[in-house]
């Protein structure tokens, strides 16, 4: 009999300290058009630890990477603080390091976009960095110290809980170097993935970057912001039959599965960023005995110790994010003008814009005005809409199912699933486009590679057509 492992998953938290900036222009253009917010981040993880705390049944507590802003020493210190509420609590906290973690200067032989930066009121000036090298040593006691075996990357295999191993892999690289394993590594992670079975013990692996993409256009577009290896690694998993991954980076809350030809699979469960609009952690439960893995999803309502406004952690997280700051410019668009300019400043090219007034007003108008109907009317008779459904989309504006689709984007389960009239008018408006692209000879699958028509691409931004549910999932199986 082996007990059951309660755990949390958290990842891409982001953190800054409140000691790297002061209020003004560089800190809030910083955070304004991002995908998170940053100056609460302190606040916003004290929130999530609040309810980790308060949960006596979970004593684990795993974070894979991004844990900083942006390489800088100060954060690292004051995340570490964060860290040891949690363990002075008696949780086991375990990280992982990655791309914003250190800011290198060339010395890895890595190229370097991440500058560890201290945010004046009047501008922004270097600090005192991180380096690649100095990671495993800050982190030692978070994971590696409870390693039986620790390698050069920082990746560590944990005996997590009697029966249990985590097999937590620290990205080799940032920026747009390589973030994965080399040889070596790989040889290392199997090594230990069937010492743990021969143990009888139950894997599961953790890395900052995903191994299955959230969306195909994700791999086709970045592919290397995917798990370098990612081929070798979805291998690996499939012939060591380990069937689960916690990963983030892509800040999208999504679970996906792979399964190669031989009908093994594994899942890639991603987790969004902490301090996203739809931020969440996972509330992870395995049971050994009864081969299970159940994992919710966990929020907050509120960022404890921020003012917000008024408002809930979603509404005012998302105002400074890109889709929300982009839905409140195109709200003040039709009264002012100038304010239209000022909240779109930081999302969209607004010199561009002040250069041709009278055509930036007369869309951005249209744009506000577009009914669903309309959208309906383009995509033709066979979208397979109701004189009904027809009849609805008439209430709708463009607009606030444009912006809908946006906040989902990260948040995952988006709701415009193939029976509502919302899908049928933009699927159809997607195929007609395709028609079009294929009578002019455009091919999609030239810009990018394994995408072959913009239909197929958009589909999973309209609902979830993954494993049905972002947030929760039973897996069974496991051995
Ligand atoms: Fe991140
Ligand atoms: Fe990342």
């Amino acid at each position: 009999m082996a007990e059951k492992l309660f755990l949390y998953v958290l990842t891409d938290t982001h953190y800054i300290s409140e000691k790297m900036w002061e209020e003004g222009d560089p800190i809030n253009s910083r955070e304004k058009g991002d995908q998170i917010a940053i100056k609460s981040t302190p606040q916003i993880l004290r929130t999530f630890f609040d309810k980790i705390l308060a949960d006596d049944e979970v004593r684990h507590v795993l974070i894979t990477g991004d844990l900083i802003n942006s390489g800088e020493k100060q954060s690292h210190l004051d995340f570490i603080n964060e860290l040891k509420v949690l363990t002075d609590a008696g949780k086991h906290v375990y990280v992982t390091t990655a791309t914003h973690d250190y800011a290198g200067e060339g010395e890895d032989g890595d190229e370097n976009i991440f500058h560890a930066t201290y945010y004046a009121k009047d501008g922004c000036r270097p600090t005192e960095r991180v380096g690649k090298k100095d990671l495993l040593p800050l982190y030692y006691d978070f994971g590696p110290a409870q390693s039986d075996s620790v390698h050069e990357t920082g990746s560590y295999s944990l005996p997590i809980q009697e029966g249990y191993r985590l097999i937590a892999i620290n990205d080799n690289g940032n920026g747009r170097s390589h973030c994965g394993l080399f040889d070596e590594g790989f040889d290392w992670l199997v090594g230990e993935i069937r010492k743990a079975k021969a143990n009888g013990e139950l894997v599961f692996l953790a890395v900052h970057h995903p191994v299955i993409p959230p969306w195909e256009v994700f791999r086709a577009a970045a592919d290397f912001e995917m798990f370098g290896g990612y081929e070798r690694m979805r291998k690996i998993m499939c012939e060591e039959n380990v069937k689960i991954i916690f990963t983030g980076h892509t800040h999208v809350q999504g679970i996906k599965k792979y399964t190669d030809e031989q009908g093994r699979f594994f899942y890639d469960i991603t987790t969004t960023a902490l301090p996203s609009a739809n931020g969440k952690m996972r509330r992870v439960v395995f049971d050994k005995d009864a081969g299970t893995c159940d994992i919710k999803s966990v929020g907050i309502e509120t960022i404890k110790g921020w003012d917000t406004q008024g408002l809930s952690a979603h509404d005012y997280i998302s105002r400074l994010n890109f889709g929300g700051a982009l839905e409140q410019a195109f709200e003040a668009a039709d009264t002012d003008w100038d304010g239209f300019l000022k909240k779109a400043s930081g999302t969209l090219p607004v010199d561009k814009l002040q250069k041709h007034p009278h055509l930036a007003k007369w869309g951005v108008k249209k744009f506000n005005k577009l009914k669903m109907s309309t959208v309906a009317k383009l995509a033709g008779r066979k979208s397979g809409l109701t004189k009904e459904e027809k009849e609805t989309l008439k209430g709708e504006k463009a607009k606030d199912v444009v912006f809908t689709v946006m906040d989902h984007i990260q948040g995952g389960n988006a709701p415009y699933t193939p029976d509502t009239p919302e899908y049928k008018a933009l699927h159809g408006v997607t195929r007609r486009v395709d028609k079009l692209m294929k009578l002019v000879h455009f091919d999609l699958n030239k810009k990018l590679p394994g995408i072959h028509s913009l239909s197929e691409m958009a589909d999973p931004f309209f609902y979830n057509n993954r494993t049905g549910d972002d947030d929760a999932i039973l897996i069974e199986g496991l051995e």
